[in-house]
């Protein structure tokens, strides 16, 4: 079966700074994969790409079989793939239903109205009128993931969901995320927390500085693998740095360890900011985070 994307090899830059090298990963129709990845790995940069806001500088992006090059941002929302972004980017004077509806403007059939994005995340539904710009944070996350999903994509593109949200909030979000993939939603999420993208995903992908650290199913992933690939060590042997190929994930045991509940508390515990980690991968809740991030530090 054709995935429904691939990618392959991809490159880019912005202006004069590389941002992935060589990336490949490939998505099969109906699956949740995450990818993450500390600050500036090229996780937001990879959704770009593949939705058309950033061209590849070499490498192929293909959707349902098809190449994409040359296809701008809004012909390809035409074609089902839509880009949630990081930051939400509302139009804040404009109501909640508003905000909706223009995400409905390419006129894609499909599954999604406005009453089936009120039935799932029904605090919207009271909200209706108000001005985006007055809501909440995991409020105006509802919106806009309710605005792509009014366009009915085939693929969707999360960019950082959880970030600065509260943990109900964010289990809330998560749990919605269950009936869009139900409606056929073949969904891809970024997350720097990365026990929670381990709680939902069928397959994670883990970027290092714009390549594949790691690729594999959560229950195959080991803590200390995840956090090899999330902090650059790949290896403890010298000279397997971070331009390594992708670990080898198939390995047993560490489940354990992975989809925590109180992700997003363990992550402030661990002296996660909203920019990002600090020595510890967010969400791996045990994992020896910090020790091997001092490892790092020293070879
Ligand atoms: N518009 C831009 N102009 C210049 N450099 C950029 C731009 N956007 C991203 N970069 C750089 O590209 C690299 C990858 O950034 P990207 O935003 O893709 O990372 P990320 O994994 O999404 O990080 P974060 O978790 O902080 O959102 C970083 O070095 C970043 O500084
Ligand atoms: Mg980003």
């Amino acid at each position: 079966m054709t995935p429904l994307l691939e990618v392959e090899g991809v490159d880019a830059h912005h202006g004069d700074l590389q941002a992935l090298f060589g990336v490949s990963l490939a998505v099969e129709e109906g699956r949740t994969v995450a990818v993450i990845g500390a600050n500036g790995a090229g996780k937001s940069t990879l959704l770009a790409v593949v939705a058309g806001a950033l061209p590849a500088t070499s490498g192929t992006v293909r959707f349902a079989g098809a190449d994409v090059a040359g296809v701008p941002g809004h012909r390809r929302v035409d074609e089902g793939i839509t880009l949630v972004p990081e930051g939400r980017r509302l139009f804040p004077s404009l109501s909640v239903e508003e905000n909706l509806l223009v995400g409905a403007f390419r006129n894609r059939p499909g599954p999604w109205t406005l009453e089936r994005v009120y039935d799932l995340f029904p605090l919207l539904r009271p909200l209706a009128a108000r001005a985006a710009g007055t809501l909440s944070g995991g409020e105006q996350q509802a919106v806009a993931i309710g605005r792509g999903l009014m366009s009915n994509p085939r693929l969707l593109l999360l960019d950082e969901v959880s970030l600065g949200l509260a943990p109900l909030v964010v289990q809330q979000l998560y749990a919605a995320l269950g009936t869009i993939v139900e409606s056929g939603c073949t969904v891809v999420v970024v997350e720097q927390d990365v026990g929670q993208a381990l709680g939902v995903a069928d397959q994670v992908w883990c970027l290092l500085e714009g390549r594949v650290s790691l690729s594999g199913v959560p229950a195959d992933l080991e803590a200390e693998a995840v956090t090899r690939a999330y902090f650059g060590v790949l290896a403890d042997r010298p000279g397997e740095g971070s331009s390594a190929q992708p670990a080898d994930v198939s390995l047993a045991a560490a489940a354990a360890i992975l989809p925590g509940t109180a992700v997003v508390d363990d992550a402030v515990d661990a002296g996660t900011t909203a920019d990002g980690p600090v020595g510890t991968v967010p969400g791996v809740a045990g994992a020896s985070g910090s020790a091997a991030g001092a490892d790092a530090g020293q070879g």
